[in-house]
């Protein structure tokens, strides 16, 4: 487990670098990323590369025991190059060409810029094969960020024509997958698919998430080119890519064989006001604990194995609505948060803060004066305190597929209805019980887990409803959740029923759906005779049970009152639960609570709000995200191993345990 920096040295005279290495080495830093955006400095010309200052500070990282981690400058081509090829410029959807003078401007389909990348790449590489110094490389920076995975060019509009050909033999089978007899929307020549250009009404659906796919693969095949180039020049090497929260227009799944490392870039105090709704103080200065693990469990899923956070929030951050400090010591806390979600290494974005450019309200670990930050403290403190651990095993997997991001963010059917929204509710559940969980494609090989929660699986197909059948009849806990079997692997609606493939094994059917504003204040009641009353939102459908039993039904007495909202059917050796309604946190805590029970997975009661707990290789993390103390009470042979019963706001303690529920919190009184 190490500790990393991202460092810019051409920001800085060299008269500097020799005391920055210094300070990073005696933090314990173990790693430092470098040369991100760095084109115009590494080829001031076209063909006079300049490497002199980059051999310089690898050198002098080395001397300090420290590694280079190196990136593709390709995130911003300079001003010459875009000059003498414009036409690698992305486009808008209005036509807009985005421009030289930030960054991202390039387009991934474009010809000339696979060219340039390839040259750049290639020289990179070529120089440093066989310097034991550089351990990795990241590929460009932030793959769609600034909402650039989808272009509009000339380029991406030929790319596109030549995907769909490869899609559908013939025009004729096109029309018939997407529908498009729908207001004479027929293509009589494959010429005439074009990409989403304005139109006075919506979008064609079938067509909007077959270009979504187009998008996704574009960086894909983009990411390989840079990938190969790398690997053929040192095999030993890492690749990855850092990736970002909750980022929905690329694929992460589809990198599985071109990436060795997955990595991420964190900002828990941004990316909670990102997230829309309510944002608590707590939640302002440390995050939101789910969120962050969130996007921790998902990257490790992608290749089952440990991850790495490649950019930390060092302190405050430029581009957030509110630029607020984060809590005494939510830097350190973070990193452990990482950790016990199987991160490798946590490398902390930047060294110091910036003198010139866009982000000169960003923190770094030291002021621009060069003293230490807030950062740097917890940083350290990070560094002394974290050790190597085994991967992390998880008995839950949550399933997660972006093509149902896509549909479901084309037709939300609700201004409320966000995919992401949705996947959280059930995954906090998961997460208030103490367990970690997986997060991967619904395709995959599902035995290792003793339950499997699907908030949604809007697309459905036969071929997946078979592999979750087997999954119950041998023995799994499922529980799916609203919107699921609704449309076809084209984004069309299914002929049959919803859940369509999949009624067979919920035993149900839905009859009618509507989505409800917040006027309703809806409620289902178990059916069981306890008389439990849940709140839930946005979403409804009313059940038909056949071979099922009702779990839910709705109360009151609006027109849905009576009707069933959820049922259960066993098959095979398992169950199957589906719930019909979006679930307010009560109902989802019980709903996940039985599921675990029922599968055997050892679990927490609910634990408080911005508490959480999280176990790796035999350690379990305490994690208060709070401003309350909390008190820990450990059972049997559990002891500390860092910190103990008395948890501090936003601190944290490690204890050595078999299992979650070898301890209890609580708030302190
Ligand atoms: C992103 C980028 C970085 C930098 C930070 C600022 O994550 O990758 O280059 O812009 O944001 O927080």
């Amino acid at each position: 487990m190490s500790i990393g920096v991202c460092y810019f040295p051409e920001h800085w005279p060299r008269e500097q670098w020799e005391t920055d290495v210094r300070q990073m080495a005696d933090a314990g830093i173990e790693y430092v990323r470098m040369a991100e955006f760095s084109w115009r400095v590494l080829e001031p010309e076209r063909g006079a590369f300049d490497f002199e200052w980059l051999d310089e500070i690898v050198e002098l990282i080395g001397e300090y025991g420290m590694q280079a981690v190196l990136c593709t400058p390709t995130a911003a081509p300079p001003r010459w190059l875009v000059e003498e090829r414009p036409e690698i410029r992305q486009r808008d959807r209005d036509g807009t060409v985005r421009d030289v003078g930030s960054r991202r401007h390039y387009c991934f389909n474009s010809a000339a810029y696979r060219e340039e990348t390839e040259r750049v790449v290639r020289a990179m590489a070529e120089r440093y094969a066989d310097d034991p110094r550089v351990v990795g490389w990241q590929t460009d920076n932030e793959y769609g960020c600034h909402g650039t995975t989808r272009c509009y060019c000339d380029d991406c509009a030929d790319a596109f024509r030549d995907w769909v050909r490869e899609e559908y033999e013939t025009v004729d089978e096109l029309n018939e997958a997407w529908g498009t007899t729908f207001w004479s929307q027929q293509y009589d020549d494959f010429e005439q698919v074009d990409l989403p250009r304005p139109t006075p009404a919506q979008d064609h659906p079938a067509m909007l998430l077959d270009f979504a796919r187009f998008s996704s693969d574009s960086v894909v095949k983009y990411n390989r080119l840079q990938a190969d180039l790398l690997r053929e020049a040192n095999d030993e090497w890492f690749v990855t890519h850092n990736f970002m929260n909750l980022f929905e227009s690329v694929d992460t799944y589809d990198f599985d064989e071109d990436l060795d490392l997955i990595s991420w870039d964190s900002y828990p105090t941004g990316h909670v006001q990102q997230a829309g709704g309510e944002t608590t103080t707590d939640e302002l200065r440390a995050g939101n604990p789910d969120l962050l693990s969130f996007n921790h469990d998902l990257y490790r899923s992608v290749l089952d194995r440990p991850f790495w956070v490649m950019e930390q929030q060092p302190g405050d951050v430029n581009w957030p609505p509110h630029s607020t400090q984060p809590a005494e010591g939510a830097m350190r806390l973070w990193a452990h948060h990482a950790t016990a979600h199987g991160a490798d290494a946590v490398v902390y974005f930047r060294w110091r803060r910036c003198l010139e450019g866009q982000e000169q309200y960003h923190a770094g670990l030291r002021k621009q004066d060069g003293s230490a930050d807030r950062g740097y403290d917890d940083a350290t403190r990070a560094a002394e305190e974290l050790f190597d651990l085994d991967h992390v095993d998880a008995p839950v997997a949550l399933l997660h597929d972006y093509e149902n991001a896509w549909a479901l963010g084309e037709q939300p059917h609700a201004p409320d209805f966000d995919y992401w929204q949705l996947l959280q509710s059930f995954y906090a559940s998961l997460r208030a019980h103490g367990v970690q969980v997986d997060i991967v494609h619904p395709e995959s090989d599902l035995e290792s887990y003793d339950a499997v929660v699907a908030p949604t699986l809007h697309l459905a197909t036969e071929s997946l409803a078979d592999h979750l059948t087997a999954y119950v009849e041998s023995g799994g806990e499922l529980l799916l959740g609203p919107r699921t079997g609704v449309k076809d692997a084209h984004n069309k609606l299914r002929p049959d029923l919803q859940p369509g493939p999949l009624s067979e094994l919920v035993g149900a059917s839905v009859d009618q759906h509507e989505s409800l504003p917040t006027q309703f204040e809806p409620t289902v009641a178990g059916t069981d005779g306890t008389n439990a009353e849940y709140a839930f939102r946005t979403w409804a459908e009313w059940l038909e049970a056949d071979a099922a039993e009702p779990l839910l039904e709705y109360a009151g007495d609006d027109i849905e009152g009576g009707r069933t909202a959820a049922v259960r059917n066993a098959v095979g050796e398992g169950s199957v639960v589906y719930c019909g309604v979006w679930p307010e946190t009560d109902l989802a805590n019980d709903l996940v609570g039985s599921l675990l029970d029922r599968a055997g997975v050892r679990r927490m009661d609910v634990l408080p709000d911005g508490v959480r707990v999280a176990r790796r290789d035999g350690h379990t993390w305490v994690l208060n995200f709070g401003s309350d103390p909390i008190a820990v009470t450990l059972e049997g042979d559990a002891s500390w191993r860092l910190g103990g019963p008395e948890i501090g706001p936003f601190d944290l303690a490690i204890a050595e345990t078999n299992a979650v529920d070898d301890l209890s919190v609580r708030i302190r009184d």
